[in-house]
């Protein structure tokens, strides 16, 4: 057996999005799943608010998968998955609406996934996370495959929301200023079998610009040495 995850110990506050990086197949998405419920650990547990986490329940916590919206599904119907919990119609299509309008993909309801560019299927797949309105929610690699200008938009966006809805969020992500530009904490793990090797508090207002801010300009070369980059632009 592949030992994988070392001693980690993590504890993530109400409200703060935390990033966590860390280098290719050192266990992040494996950490993730075991957060989630989808995973059970060799040894260990995962509390929310003191509550073993059992199993996966996306009302507690809701994975943010990118390629995970049905083909066959309109942008509502999609969305609708996550709300399938409300048993009030009208409720439910207000939730699904209020989240659509959010993403900024009003007018876009009844389109197909295929009808639509590879940002907006992310939009789309984040109004689903958010209309599931779970405690916790977790990003794997949420900007996979999108090209640098959608990139750097839905990564504003989801800071924007995370400002306004202040929801527990973890996000994994390769790039270094993902974490920096977004993450109240940045989390980096070694590699295998990995441990915590820097848990940083990353108190800066937003918009950050590591190019003007230099304790952030600081912070953001020492996580490229950390990660083995001794020369970062
Ligand atoms: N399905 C699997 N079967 C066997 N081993 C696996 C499987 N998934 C992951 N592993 C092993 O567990 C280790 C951790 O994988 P994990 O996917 O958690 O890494 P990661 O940090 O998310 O990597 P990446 O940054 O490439 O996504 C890997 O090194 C791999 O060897
Ligand atoms: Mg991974």
């Amino acid at each position: 057996m592949m030992h994988v995850l070392d001693h980690i110990s993590l504890e993530f506050l109400e409200g703060e999005m935390v990033c966590l990086l860390g280098p290719s197949g050192c266990g992040k998405s494996t950490l993730l799943r075991i957060i989630a419920g989808f995973d059970t650990p060799a040894s260990g547990e995962v509390t929310i608010d003191g509550e073993k986490v059992r199993g996966p329940s996306p009302h507690h916590i809701f994975v943010f998968q990118h390629s995970g919206l049905l083909p066959w599904m309109t942008v509502w119907q999609n969305v609708e998955l996550g709300v399938r919990n409300v048993g009030d119609v009208r409720a439910r299509g207000e939730i699904i609406q209020e989240n659509i309008d959010m993403v900024d993909l009003t007018g876009f309801e009844q389109h197909y996934p295929y009808q639509l560019s590879g940002g907006m299927q992310r939009r789309a797949e984040l109004a689903r996370a958010l209309a599931a309105n779970p405690d916790v929610l977790i990003m794997d690699e949420p900007f996979n495959g999108l090209d640098f200008l959608s990139h750097m938009k839905i990564r504003e966006e989801i800071v924007n929301m995370h400002e306004l809805l202040r929801k527990t969020t973890l996000v994994v992500t390769h790039d270094i200023d993902d974490a920096l530009l977004m993450g109240d904490r940045v989390v980096v793990m070694s590699g295998r079998p990995a441990q915590v090797t820097l848990n940083r508090q990353l108190d800066f207002p937003h918009p950050r610009d590591p190019k003007k801010n230099t304790v952030l300009g600081d912070a953001r070369d020492e996580l490229f040495l950390m990660l083995g980059v001794s020369y970062a632009i």
